[in-house]
């Protein structure tokens, strides 16, 4: 068979799907650009990981040993971390895996799955691979929810709803009476706490009482631990055996799982390094709040959106995308979204004191080119 064939049994709707927006590796674009790079396009730890996962790492003796379908020692230790028991505790590869594996338990081909824009995009992503149907309720004023488009959207195909909180791109957090309003309305509610460590608050006490709530955390961004890939779900106890049961069995591998038993072993040095993101962050955000063509909205995580004026009238390329491009070949790198309610703004990750300096100097020359 020619690949013409093959293409022909290829899941049609797979053929015309866009695919995931990934950030680009370091090697590559250091290579392709000539310089240094100061990253701040993909909300990673610029302070690394714990030296005591690097340790863990450099010494650990089990790399020809499958990992522990089970996950009971990451588990464990994440038990003392959350203060969940370990039945209400599931582990993935990233976040992302659980995002798939929520998916994949509760979304036959053709259920509908809500999803709040503008939000993570690996929602509308998922949603697709699975062969779901999104059903996009977009966020109102302010980048809250729009809760009366939700309660009129939600049909009886509605299995799932993705809430992120704090919010990625735009940093805010959902509200406790919201969550609970959602919890009532018959599906499966996922708030994503990537952030948590960033932001003041979490939901997850209300799963005790609601079944129907999962909570999604990772050690990406907090730990540093982004390339390692290590999420997990906090959930009633008889998802999280659905969850065990239906994920591949080494989701986690044994490097990801001693890193993360080792962070977790490595707290306090990691709350010091989200401190020192959490001031940069607002310090970054006070700076650019005094320049009178950037509007950065509030942030609970470790990253600032903000609204790019337009220099010359809008056109087919935005303000916001020209000094995306300036920026980059200076080698600072943040966010630029091409959907239509974010094509005027820029996503920039916190970093240390320096980064902020050196981008706030170049937005400004950038902007004087543009
Ligand atoms: C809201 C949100 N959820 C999940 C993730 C993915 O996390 P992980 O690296 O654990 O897959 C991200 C990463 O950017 C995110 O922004």
């Amino acid at each position: 068979m020619d690949i013409d064939g093959v293409e022909k049994l290829i899941r049609p709707e797979l053929r015309t799907m866009r695919g995931y927006d990934p950030v680009e590796p370091i090697d590559v674009l250091e290579e392709e650009l000539g310089t240094a790079i100061v990253k701040m396009d993909g909300n990673e730890n610029p302070y690394l990981c714990s030296p005591r996962a690097r340790q863990v790492l450099s010494s650990f003796p089990y790399y020809h040993i499958y990992p522990d379908p089970l996950q009971r020692n990451l588990r464990t230790a994440l038990s003392g971390y959350t203060g969940f028991p370990e039945k209400n505790i599931v582990c993935g590869n990233g976040s992302d895996d659980l995002i798939d594996l929520v998916l994949r338990l509760f979304v036959r081909p053709g259920d509908e799955v809500l999803n709040c824009p503008p939000t993570f995009g690996m929602y509308p992503f998922t949603v697709s691979v699975i062969g779901g149907v999104l059903v996009n309720v977009p966020r109102v004023e302010g980048f809250s929810l729009d809760m009366a488009g939700i309660r009129a959207a939600k049909s009886d195909k509605a299995r799932v709803i993705f809430i992120a909180s704090p919010n990625n791109p735009t940093g805010g957090l959902v509200s406790y009476e919201e969550v609970v309003e959602l919890l009532g309305m018959g599906l499966v509610v996922v708030v994503d706490e990537a952030y948590f460590e960033f932001g003041e608050g979490s939901v997850s006490e209300l799963i005790a009482d609601n079944a129907n709530l999962i909570v999604l955390r990772t050690f990406s961004k907090w730990a540093g631990l982004a390339g390692l890939r290590v999420g997990y779900g906090l959930c009633h106890e008889t998802v999280a055996e659905y969850f065990l049961k239906i994920k591949q069995p080494y989701n986690v591998n044994v490097a990801g799982e001693a890193a993360a038993i080792a962070s977790l072993e490595d707290v306090d040095y990691i709350r010091a390094n989200v401190e020192k993101l959490r001031s940069e962050r607002d310090r970054m955000s006070s700076e650019l709040s005094v320049i009178p063509w950037l509007q950065p909205f509030p942030s609970s995580a470790n990253f600032v959106l903000c609204r790019v004026a337009e220099k010359h009238g809008s056109g087919a390329i935005t303000t916001a995308q020209r000094l995306r491009d300036s920026l980059r070949k200076k080698g600072i790198l943040v966010r630029f979204y091409e959907t239509p309610e974010l094509r005027d703004c820029l996503r920039i990750s916190a970093g240390r004191p320096e980064d902020t300096d050196a981008l706030v100097t170049a937005l400004v020359e950038a902007w004087n080119d543009a």
